[in-house]
């Protein structure tokens, strides 16, 4: 199946099957991983795939596998982070596994590379027994009127993106008819402490949907950057 079917099916897996999957499934997606388009590609990324041995979760529940990534910390990383690990994710729901974003949880300290932070944890494997979702109802998701100024149908795939809390941060202006400034909610001091540092991975979330689903997808960030109330302006996408 093509990654955006999955866009309209995938959701966070929270119970997984114990045994691990075989090497030449995890040598496949080490190799979908290199090959995960970037927002930046000027910002070095690393990732791998670690077992609980090697990983500290908050949560109950675990996996069989987790992919750790790392990231230069530089502007743009975590939205960078975003949209790369998304195609990863439904990828992996692509293959009838498990997968979900994980903040609450961290790699060995030795296992983050020089020069680089722990950005997030995706565990994954054979899911226990989840249902696929079949539509859009099926998601709890904000109404369209509340992600953009006008309701544009190639905005549903961002609609439906997975965000840390179910939070949903994003917010599209349209500039012009394939122009978008896109936008995060700008966050109380408490609410910015649990999601300071998701919310603009969650933006790049939406973004890989929209790259995903559009012909052509372009981003950059105006050097006049275009203000709104209330938001943080995090670029402007270029669709057709
Ligand atoms: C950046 C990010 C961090 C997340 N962190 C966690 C987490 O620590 N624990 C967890 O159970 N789910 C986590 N999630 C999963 C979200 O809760 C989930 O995506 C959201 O509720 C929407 O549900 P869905 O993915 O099933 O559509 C995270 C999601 C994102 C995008």
């Amino acid at each position: 199946m093509e990654l955006k079917e999955m866009i309209g099916r995938r959701r966070s897996v929270r119970a997984y099957e114990k045994q691990p999957l075989e090497e030449s499934q995890l040598a496949e997606i080490r190799a979908f991983m290199a090959k995960a388009v970037p927002l930046d590609a000027s910002i070095a990324v690393h990732a791998e795939i670690l077992d609980k041995a090697h990983v500290t979760l908050l949560q109950k529940w675990d996996a069989p596998h987790y992919i750790s990534v790392c990231s230069e910390d530089r502007p743009g990383w975590l939205e960078n982070v975003g949209f790369m690990f998304q195609q990863v994710d439904l990828y992996l729901q692509s293959q009838s596994l498990g997968s979900c974003w994980v903040g609450m949880g961290w790699p060995d300290e030795s296992l983050v590379p020089s020069g680089m932070k722990h950005a997030i944890l995706m565990p994954f494997g054979k899911p226990k027994s989840v249902p696929e979702r079949t539509c859009a109802e099926d998601f709890r998701r904000k109404a369209m009127g509340e992600i953009a100024d006008y309701p544009d149908d190639r905005l549903e795939a961002a609609r439906l993106a997975p965000s840390a809390c179910n939070s949903q941060p994003w917010y599209f202006v349209h500039a012009g008819e394939n122009v978008l400034h896109v936008y995060r909610e700008e966050l109380n001091v408490i609410k910015r402490r649990m999601l300071g540092k998701y919310n603009p991975m969650d933006v790049g979330i939406a973004l890989a949907h929209l790259m995903l689903t559009n012909e052509s997808f372009a981003f950059r960030r105006e050097k006049d950057p275009p203000l709104k109330d209330g938001f943080i302006y995090m670029g402007t996408v270029e669709l057709n």
